[in-house]
């Protein structure tokens, strides 16, 4: 389904350099549930926002299903992102003149999406929440909407950065059954999570070190 051949990232801040993806090159296949782990500043997020489509490489490809992404015009670039991943950004990044349930009805076109929200929202405790703006919720809340945004449109691949890290372990254990469920119904997951329970559950591990695989 991914094929991430020898992806490149150099950030450059006052003239200098800094390789942040050194030669990346793996695989996803439809249905993996791969865990991405390493230290921080290893290059975790900028790996899931090259293959989001939200950040060009420096060089090398991602391609999906065989189609180079960044060889995508901008309205296919776009499409690729709406139509086939949901991403949990590390920061959330909800639109903050929306309501929780604004936020998540945003990324909903199918009536069947639309009718999920609620169920959604009762299993995670968000239900309670469904009119408040983002600067009315806690961290952990603001994480839940945004995990149920990029869930809800049942995409196929499925892109979460940290997904659980400021949650207690009971709201961890939720967000980690639905993303079972995700993954039990056909659903590709690729994820980053320190979390030793997502590593033992997930069939493949990659381990970046200073933006390599080790
Ligand atoms: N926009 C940017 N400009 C310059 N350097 C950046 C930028 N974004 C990230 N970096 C650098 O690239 C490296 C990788 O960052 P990245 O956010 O991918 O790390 P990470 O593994 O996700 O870390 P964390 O576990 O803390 O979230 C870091 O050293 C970071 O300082
Ligand atoms: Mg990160």
């Amino acid at each position: 389904m991914l094929t991430i051949n020898n992806v490149t990232k150099t950030y450059t801040k006052h003239g200098m350099t800094f390789k942040a993806l050194d030669g990346i090159t793996f695989r996803v296949e439809k249905g993996d549930f791969t865990v991405v782990v390493g230290p921080s500043g290893s290059g975790k997020s900028t790996l899931l926002h090259t293959i989001g489509g939200l950040i060009r490489p420096g060089s090398g490809q991602v391609l999906f299903k065989g189609t180079d992404i960044y060889k995508l015009n901008n309205d296919a670039l776009n499409n690729y992102r709406k139509k086939n991943v949901g991403f949990v950004f590390q920061q959330f990044h909800l639109v903050p003149w929306l309501t929780v349930y604004e936020n998540v009805r945003l990324v909903c076109q199918a009536t069947s999406c639309i009718k999920a929200i609620n169920d959604y929202f009762d299993k995670s405790g968000l239900l309670p929440l469904r009119n408040k703006y983002p600067s009315e919720l806690s961290v952990g809340e603001k994480q839940r909407t945004a995990f149920i945004r990029a869930i809800i449109s049942n995409p196929e691949l499925l892109l979460a950065d940290e997904p659980t890290g400021n949650l207690d372990p009971q709201n961890a254990a939720i967000l980690m059954d639905m993303t079972r469920d995700f993954h039990k119904a056909g659903g590709t997951v690729l994820l980053v999570s320190h979390s030793p329970e997502t590593s033992t559950y997930a069939g493949k591990r990659i381990i970046l070190g200073s933006g390599k695989i080790l």
